[in-house]
């Protein structure tokens, strides 16, 4: 890979994959690299030009505004995590969460009904975290992942809206939630101005917010006309308010800008008629809204209703309905993933969808392309939806348009792997076409190793899907535990291209500061089939310890039933995901990688769930099993409490259980509690115990 280019090649190149990358960051906020490797190839961008100046030209993305997320900002963990929401896109949807959280509640059909809400535009802008320390703003972070975002304190003081002092009833600590966004006749206003001085176009008002949010300059984004609409609390040290419409009114007072849509809706049935309000002005409002939020009013239920994976069961996004375009279709890739799925990927003529610039779209499986019968070479419809991979509706038919009717051959979804050959076989009742190559197909390993890196995972800075790639290619890594041995082939690092000494040293500080990682990550790193974060979560929990894990897990490869069983009975687990895990330790190969692992990482025990709950609750640690309906709580509500006490739910009684919660009409799972001796406890005991002071 070492290059004989000449410096203005070399230039060039830099320059067209950087503007490449922007493009995919900026107008499809679809990340093509690593931000370290972005980052890496704008310094030697810089270096270039300090040793050719000759070479700067207009088209220099080092000068352009809209840069990545810069190492320059420091990233900052939030006292409570930013969630996402769940989406609805119909009234019988919206419905059904309704329902789901009065179920959850225990309430009455009616009761149900006359739950409180609160409507607030679903603003598309860049979330932000607000924090008080004593009535002070001190500091200002971009969402990130959810549990640690960037310190844009000094950029976000800019904004003229934002209060710097709370007065009255301010507690000590308070995160305040809210969107950064622009106005639309702004956004415009400074496209002109930016095109004038020849300097970059943003794509869509809410590319411009981040943009101008993320400057590392502060004197930039204070010129930049960016509004602030608050709607949430995130950690406080007091409670703020009983209702979510008092909290809005506090942060009016506090002198905030309070979406002055938002509304407080007294019946779930008025709902409706407040969505279609809201689309009928969506058109005339000066900023882009995606949809509308609405939060369950009283505080306390939200309190009880909790968070299920990462959205609140208590609050849901309904969408507006998703944007759509017509383009024509240029080819039909199969790309092959990490657990060996041919996935058909639509390359499009890029066309404007509701402002993203769309290439590609997934065309999901094999049967979608026969029900669509879509050809190369066909007009096609497609939609996007918000956060979405976009997706093809329709062929237009040639009757439709000018267009000559010939056609496309129809496609022929292929039976081998497009990567290494092997058979593609579809399982009876399957709708996924998957390569049987497994580890001897590049395409899966490959992609099983970008999987271990990623974000969720293993997370290491500066190994994208581009290095992993490069690096296999080279040999250096073949399989995880190689990643871990990079440091052997420091010397050969160093020269490749767009690596220098300071990159791979910062690389290979990333990697080692993965040596020691949490089992749920080293799990969900290992990219079993149907194990993701949450199954991992539960698994680490379950067995708390990477030995405890293993010996399970060969134990399930001796095909020993009381571990299988034991398994299937883990609340969330079940049957499918058992035989996932069999079929995975059954593979040798697998075992192999395991223990190469094991013995160069240190993995953490996981914590128990109450780490963050009541310390050393009675029940924390204990197997539950509940039966029988529940008068006071519906039977979800007491799983959430008991998990967030540290006990474990599980569906069937065994040896292993502690003791079965009796409700109402409780059948065979209190007959079996008697056979094996465990004890069993009526509701009010239960109650009493999940009340009870830690101990
Ligand atoms: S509430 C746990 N309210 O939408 C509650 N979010 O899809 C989480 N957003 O990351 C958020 N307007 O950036 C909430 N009125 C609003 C919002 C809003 C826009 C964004 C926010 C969040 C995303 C969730």
């Amino acid at each position: 890979m070492s290059s004989k280019l000449t410096p203005a090649e070399l230039y060039n190149n830099l320059q067209e994959k950087i503007a490449r990358w922007d493009e995919a960051y900026h107008g499809h906020d679809e990340p093509e690299v690593s931000d370290a490797e972005y980052d890496h190839a704008r310094l030697e961008l810089s270096r270039l030009e300090r040793l050719h100046p000759e070479l700067k030209n207009q088209n220099n993305p080092s000068e352009r505004v809209g840069a990545k997320p810069n190492p320059a900002f420091g990233k900052v963990k939030h006292r409570a995590p930013m969630l996402s929401l769940g989406n609805v896109f119909a009234e019988d949807e919206f419905e059904q969460f309704v329902s789901r959280a009065g179920n959850f509640l225990g309430l009455s059909p009616e009761d149900t009904e006359n739950l409180c809400f609160v409507a607030e535009p679903k603003i598309d802008g860049l979330s932000i975290n607000l924090t008080y320390e004593n009535g002070q703003f001190t500091a200002g972070t971009t969402r990130g992942d959810g549990l640690v975002g960037e310190d844009v304190t000094n950029n976000i003081r800019t904004l003229k809206t934002l209060p710097l002092h709370l007065g009255k009833n301010a507690p000590e600590f308070i995160e305040i939630r809210g969107e950064v966004f622009m106005e639309k006749s702004r956004f415009f206003e400074l496209n002109a101005e930016q095109e004038k001085r020849g300097e970059k176009v943003f794509a869509n008002p809410r590319n411009a917010a981040a943009g101008s949010l993320r400057q590392l300059d502060s004197n930039i984004t204070a010129k930049r006309p960016l509004g602030l609409f608050v709607y949430g609390l995130g950690h406080s040290s007091h409670p703020v308010a009983k209702t979510h419409s008092e909290f809005l009114d506090q942060l009016r007072e506090w002198g905030f800008d309070v979406n002055p849509l938002s509304q407080r809706i007294d019946h779930a049935r008025d709902i409706p008629a407040y969505v279609e309000k809201l689309a009928r002005e969506r058109s005339g409002l000066d900023y882009d809204i995606d949809g509308i939020v609405f939060k369950i009013n009283d505080i306390s239920l939200q309190n009880r209703l909790g968070f299920v994976g990462r959205a609140p069961r208590w609050a849901t996004a309904w969408k507006f309905p998703a944007e759509q375009a017509i383009t024509h279709l240029k080819d039909i890739e199969i790309q092959v993933g990490r657990t060996g799925a041919l996935t058909p990927v639509a390359h499009l003529e890029p066309v404007n969808v509701g402002g993203v610039i769309v290439s590609r779209a997934t065309l999901h499986n094999e049967d979608e392309i026969n029900r669509l019968d879509v050809r190369v070479g066909d007009l096609v419809r497609l939609q996007r939806a918000g956060d979405v991979i976009p997706q093809i509706l329709s062929v237009i038919s040639p009757d439709d348009t000018n267009e000559l009717p010939s056609r496309g051959s129809k496609f022929i979804f292929p039976d081998h792997c497009p990567v290494c050959g092997a058979y593609a076989e579809r399982i009876q009742g399957e709708a996924v076409r998957r390569c049987t190559g497994g580890l001897t197909c590049e395409a899966q390993t490959v992609e099983r190793l970008i999987h271990f890196v990623s974000r969720n995972a293993f997370d290491i800075d500066g190994l994208g899907q581009r290095s992993i790639r490069a690096f296999y290619d080279l040999g250096f890594i073949k399989q995880p535990g190689d990643i871990f041995r990079l440091s052997n082939h420091k010397e050969e690092l160093v020269k490749l291209e767009g690596w220098g000494p300071q990159s791979v040293d910062n690389l290979l500080s990333a990697i080692e500061e993965r040596r020691t990682i949490p089992l749920s990550r080293f799990i969900y790193g290992l990219g079993i089939r149907r194990i993701g974060e949450r199954n991992a979560a539960l698994l680490a929990r379950h067995y708390g310890s990477f030995e405890n894990w293993l010996n399970a897990m060969r134990a399930l490869n001796n095909d020993e039933k009381e571990e299988y069983e034991t398994l299937s009975a883990i609340m969330g687990i079940g049957p499918a995901i058992a035989d996932e895990l069999t079929a995975f330790f059954h593979e040798p190969h697998n075992q192999t990688v395991i223990d190469d692992l094991a013995s160069q990482l240190t993995i953490e025990d996981a914590s128990s769930p109450i780490a963050s709950g009541p310390e050393g609750h009675k029940l924390a640690g204990e197997t539950l099993v509940f039966t029988g309906s529940l008068t006071t709580m519906s039977r979800s509500e007491a799983k959430a409490i008991a998990e967030r006490l540290g006990a474990q739910v599980t569906e069937t009684v065994s040896k292993k259980t502690s003791f079965v919660i009796l409700g109402e009409k409780a059948g065979s799972k209190a007959k079996k509690a008697q056979e094996l001796g465990i004890r069993t406890i009526s509701e009010d005991e239960w109650i009493k115990l999940a009340n009870s002071e830690t101990q």
